[in-house]
């Protein structure tokens, strides 16, 4: 398979980024080309994006994805706008790009009704996702369900141009993981986003005591009800369990929960150690990745890995539509 997928440097990775897309870009990257995108241009559609943060954060990221497990020998790790064909097909898929659907977008109605200044950025946010995926022919794209309407978008897009123009992008499939939609502690109803601020997420790289401070005021319920189905707040700790414990432990307390025996405060307190124990090799790799102090290197190699297959794709496309 090819495998392409995409992250924003929005300044902290957080436990939703990981286990609903990082944790299987790792996986993935055996058996598979995998190529991987720090998206730079769609956090441009940010209002509060600093220059000078946006510098430091996509950096910061990519330090953040090595010492998860992504490895630059066996993937392309590359920065978006790096290679500047992205920007031209998304133009050009622009134009088979119905408006009515881009208007169809929740996320995008969703921002539109959160700020003052709506960019228009953020209204053709999907049409470049469509074209960073589009551009190296990718089949499959792990993400999170939060994605699942635009990746739907960008198989409608491929079609219209296969369509019009002759068969030449396959139509890109999800790839969901088991952590595809983690939540917030603060507000279960809400997924783990760092856009409703601090106490909504949990960074890989976050202060020990914070993040303690964090699951111990973890929204749950007043326990069990009889016929009543766990609470998001609660399912929500379950899952992190779930994704970082040995499935003994998990199930213990999955019993406790059912038979009303279950003390919120100790599930916590085990969530706590054994997410810190799970995050504990990342953390020290990250270390010593920034002494290393090779990443410009790294994203400068894989920028020229990723060129080399954008413009065999661009040349064809413009050849397609008329433009060559
Ligand atoms: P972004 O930067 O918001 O998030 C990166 C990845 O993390 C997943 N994710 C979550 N998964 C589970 N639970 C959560 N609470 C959670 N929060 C975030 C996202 O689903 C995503 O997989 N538009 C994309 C970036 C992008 C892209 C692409 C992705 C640009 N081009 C091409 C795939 C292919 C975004 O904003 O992701």
């Amino acid at each position: 398979m090819r495998i392409f997928s995409g992250i924003q440097p929005t300044g902290v990775l957080h436990l939703g980024n990981y286990f609903g897309a990082i944790k299987q870009w790792v996986e993935l990257q055996e058996g598979n080309e995998c190529i991987y995108c720090i998206v730079d241009y769609h956090a441009l559609t940010n209002e509060s994006m600093v220059p000078e943060e946006m510098r430091r954060a996509k950096e910061s990221l990519a330090l953040d994805l090595l010492a998860c497990g992504i490895d630059p020998e066996k993937s392309i790790l590359f920065v978006q706008s790096d290679v500047p064909q992205h920007t031209e097909l998304c133009w050009i898929l622009g134009c088979v790009t119905s408006y009515g659907d881009l208007t169809r977008m929740t996320q995008f109605k969703q921002k539109a009704k959160e700020q003052e200044f709506v960019n228009a950025g953020l209204f053709y946010y999907p049409v470049l996702q469509a074209a960073d995926i589009l551009l190296y022919l990718a089949d499959h794209v792990p993400v999170g369900e939060d994605q699942l309407q635009h990746l739907e978008l960008s198989r409608r897009i491929a079609r219209r141009f296969n369509y019009r123009f002759g068969e030449l992008f396959p139509e890109p499939q999800p790839i969901l993981s088991k952590g595809a939609r983690i939540m917030s502690l603060a507000d279960p109803s809400r997924k783990m986003s760092k856009s409703y601020g601090p106490d909504h997420y949990i960074g890989l790289m976050e202060d020990e005591k914070s993040i303690y401070k964090k699951i111990r005021s973890a929204v749950t319920d007043m326990g069990l009800q009889p016929g009543q189905e766990m609470s998001p707040g609660v399912a929500n700790l379950f899952l992190l369990l779930e994704l970082v414990a040995p499935a003994e432990v998990v199930e213990d307390f999955r019993e406790k929960h059912k038979a009303g025996k279950l003390l919120y405060k100790d599930l916590k307190e085990t969530l706590y150690r054994y997410l810190m124990e799970y995050l504990a090799p990342i953390r020290e790799r990250r270390r010593e990745l920034e002494e290393k102090g090779e990443i410009r290197e790294i994203l400068a190699a894989g920028a020229e890995r990723a060129r080399r297959i954008a413009w065999e794709v661009i040349r064809e496309v413009r050849e397609r539509v008329g433009l060559s």
